[in-house]
């Protein structure tokens, strides 16, 4: 599969020893080498406005967010990257791409997920609306062009570079669109997308950015009504102060006791489409993904040409997910329909015995007919469709991937607060996570699936191989699992990505990052000569744990950044 290299081992750099994987700066494989792109406040391109600390907000607009987590590289070519039939080519991409221009030009799309206050705005809340709204405009996404030149990437001009966040006009598409549970008693348009967690892609060219812990961003001011959260808003963890950010205190569309913004909270926990080719190109929230708090989306082609998203809730005890759409992914294209609007949304229920089944979220099914007025009532409250068909409440479902051979991986991060194990989630608790795969019936489409545990963090410490909080996740076109960790790491290592193979089970560590952050984020070049990942949160922010990298740049606050890696003799990323 990698050409004249096949006769190697799939796994031979030399791991970073745990010894060495700590500390305020990122270690590398010996074979490896690392550049930093696009750190939190860079102009998105050229001539844009400089990084200053704290940044304003409308500076920010136009500047790198923070929280750098899921991205995704479109290589721009004569035949614009991935459309149509060269999804095909991701699976063989050394074969056709070796050569083509997009190995070192393309749109890097990645999301912001978060910054705290302190962190952002060098306060501990907002003070005025100016504050939330710098708050606001560092959350979200970035479309930069990118291009390699004498060995160096750097972002350049760009029709196509834009930023989208909390302020930024979306559209709502699938069945809840146009529904009474999306419009406000105000009339206000739809704005926005906030904690952009993982992502995913589209055989059609999109990324696809997912809304995780949106609720957090919600709270009360209780100025005009007391507010006593709905059992919905209660399953979707809403309360009166939120996670501190403040907003609502200046922003009511956040505030949850606003008679004026009644719904605005069923807005958020959406997967969104966006077009990395097309500035103008309004982001659209595909509702027939279901809303929850969405870590990402693995999306591949199944039986019939159905394009198939795999979907975790990261919640403790909350499930995993899949979407089938209803046709030929080409022809609902060339209908003009989105393959992401009409189809099947389904939970997993993980049996002991290693089988399992997808049970369907549709008004069809008398016991959610019972419950719910709509389809577009189960898809915006699915978790709680998902608690009445008995979904299994998993250890926090994180990044998912599907593996060339069918299969497909779900990291597990942990869960303190387990006190009853099953085969699935098998420690109780769990505080370091695992990874589970499995095989779906009819080529991703089926009903039913095996399962089994590919990997126990707990199993791998006190090795040279130690990881806990398994979090990113990408399987690679040969056979390698790439695994990216957030949370407590033992023995002093800061978080870091491995490589596992999944053949043979052997794992590397082939980088780790500053402490305090975490890696996140993973994308290649179609060649996979290039990869990018990102520590997010470097020192949680702190300038004492680490001012990293600031040395690059004479700026003192730490800040998230990429990592565009390579290896020293040019090869395959993994190697
Ligand atoms: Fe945003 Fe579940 O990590
Ligand atoms: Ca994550
Ligand atoms: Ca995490
Ligand atoms: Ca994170």
């Amino acid at each position: 599969r990698e050409g004249f290299r096949r006769h190697r081992k799939l796994i031979d750099f030399e791991p970073v020893a745990v010894a060495d994987g700590n500390g305020p700066w990122p270690t590398i494989s010996a074979d490896y080498e690392y550049q930093v792109l696009i750190p939190w406040g860079d102009p998105l391109e050229p001539g844009g406005p400089e990084f200053n600390y704290p940044p304003n907000a409308d500076d920010q607009t136009k500047q790198i967010g923070i929280g750098h987590d899921g991205m995704h590289y479109f290589p721009i070519d004569r035949f614009r990257g991935y459309r149509d039939d060269d999804w095909d080519d991701d699976r063989h991409p050394f074969r056709r791409y070796r050569w083509r221009r997009g190995n070192w030009h393309g749109m890097l799309v990645i999301n912001h997920e978060f910054g705290t206050n302190p962190h952002v705005l060098g306060k501990q809340s907002p003070e005025s609306l100016e504050d939330v709204r710098v708050s606001q405009h560092a959350h979200g996404v970035s479309v930069v062009e990118i291009k390699k030149s004498r060995g160096v990437w750097r972002t350049v001009k760009s029709h196509n570079a834009r930023r989208i966040h909390v302020n930024t006009p979306v559209t709502f598409s699938g069945p809840v669109a146009g529904h009474p549970l999306l419009q406000t008693p105000n009339g206000n348009i739809p704005l926005g997308t906030v904690n952009n967690c993982s992502n995913g892609h589209t055989p059609w060219g999109t990324y696809l950015t997912c809304e995780e812990n949106f609720n957090g961003y919600f709270g009360a001011t209780n100025r005009d009504t007391v507010w006593m959260p709905t059992a919905a808003q209660e399953r979707y963890g809403f309360s009166e102060t939120g996670f501190g950010y403040g907003w609502y205190n200046f922003d009511r569309r956040f505030d949850l006791s606003d008679v004026d913004y009644v719904n605005e909270e069923n807005r958020f926990g959406w997967v969104v489409e966006i077009d990395p080719m097309d500035a103008t190109q309004k982001p659209v929230k595909r509702t027939a993904l279901g809303r929850f708090k969405h870590e990402g989306v693995a999306l591949t082609i199944g039986q019939g040409r159905r394009a198939v998203a795999y979907m975790g809730d990261d919640q403790r005890f909350d499930y995993i997910y899949k979407f089938v759409s209803a046709d030929d992914y080409r022809h609902m294209l060339h209908q003009g329909e989105s393959p992401l609007d009409r189809g099947q949304l389904f939970v997993a229920r993980f049996n002991d015995d290693g089988s399992g089944e997808w049970l369907e979220l549709t008004i069809d099914n008398p016991q959610l007919a019972a419950a719910f007025n709509d389809q577009a009532e189960v898809l915006t409250y699915a978790r709680m469709a998902a608690d009445i068909l008995g979904a299994t409440p998993m250890d926090r479902p994180e990044w998912t991937t599907v593996a060339p051979n069918g299969d497909v991986y779900c990291t597990l991060t942990n869960n303190s607060r387990r006190t009853e194990a099953n085969a699935a989630n098998p420690l109780a608790p769990n505080p370091d996570g695992h990874i589970i795969k499995w095989r779906d019936s009819d080529k991703h489409t089926g009903l039913t699936f095996e399962w089994e545990i590919f990997l126990i963090a707990a199993d791998t410490h006190g090795t040279e191989d130690t990881f806990s909080d398994p979090d990113g996740l990408w399987a690679d076109p040969a056979g390698r699992l790439f695994i990216q960790t957030d949370g407590g790491q033992k023995d002093g290592l800061n978080n870091q990505m491995l490589v596992a193979d999944t053949r043979t089970g052997e794992l590397r560590r082939l980088f780790t990052g500053v402490a305090g952050d975490e890696i996140t984020g993973i994308t290649v070049t179609p060649d996979r000569r290039t990869m990018f990942i990102n520590t997010q949160h470097p020192g949680n922010g702190d300038p004492s744990v680490t001012n990293f990298p600031a040395p690059l740049d004479g700026v003192t606050v730490p800040r998230d950044a990429t990592f565009v890696i390579t290896r020293k003799d040019g090869g395959i990323i993994g190697s």
